[in-house]
């Protein structure tokens, strides 16, 4: 299945569309969205403001401004869940953020979308809760779109060996 994870950072990245984790006001923010912001230019940040905002397990699509250098057509501004225990739907919303991304950058004709661990910094979502709930959203998605390459990109590497160990799970059909 044409999924890759890897250790890195994101904003490196050279696939047709690049997804950060953004608030749902979409008024720009630190960690990934800090990130990437810096390496698109401050006019990411005024091509998303007049949108006024997306819900919680939702995302919007952009140029990628800056990025388009290394390539980069499109940023997608995911917006996943605050972890608030786990019996607040995080989860549903979670999984929303990355198929919502998906399905914009596939309607853009995008054959290659990078993701980082939505919701797993300031958001406070334990990574070895949303790497599965992430590894599923998205190979749900390959299984009917083959012609797509999705990354992961771990910035830290216990994230990197957290993802790892989900995706064997996946693949073995144990989640
Ligand atoms: N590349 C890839 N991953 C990174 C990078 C990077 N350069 N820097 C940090 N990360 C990882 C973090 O280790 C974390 O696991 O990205 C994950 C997501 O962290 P956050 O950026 O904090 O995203 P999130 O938890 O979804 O919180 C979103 O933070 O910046 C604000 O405006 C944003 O309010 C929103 C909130």
């Amino acid at each position: 299945m044409p999924l890759e994870l890897v250790q890195g950072d994101i904003a490196a990245q050279t696939t047709c569309a690049v997804v950060t984790a953004a608030n749902k006001e979409l008024m720009g923010g630190g960690g990934v969205d800090g990130v990437i912001h810096r390496a698109a230019g401050p006019e990411l940040l005024r091509a998303i403001r007049p949108l006024g905002g997306t819900p919680t397990g939702t995302a919007v699509i952009t140029p990628a401004f800056g990025l388009s250098r290394q390539g980069v057509k499109h940023v997608i501004h995911a917006v996943g869940p605050i972890w608030r225990g786990g019996q607040s739907g995080e989860a549903e919303l979670l999984a929303g953020a990355y198929r919502h991304s998906l399905r914009l950058a596939l309607e853009q004709g995008c054959g290659s979308v990078a993701f980082p661990s939505i919701s797993t910094g300031v958001y406070g979502y334990p990574v070895e809760k949303a790497a599965p709930v992430a590894l599923s959203a998205i190979a749900a998605v390959l299984a009917e779109h083959p012609e797509l390459t999705v990354r992961v990109v771990l910035y830290d590497v216990g994230n990197f060996h957290m993802f790892e160990r989900a995706w064997a799970r996946l693949e073995g059909g144990k989640i």
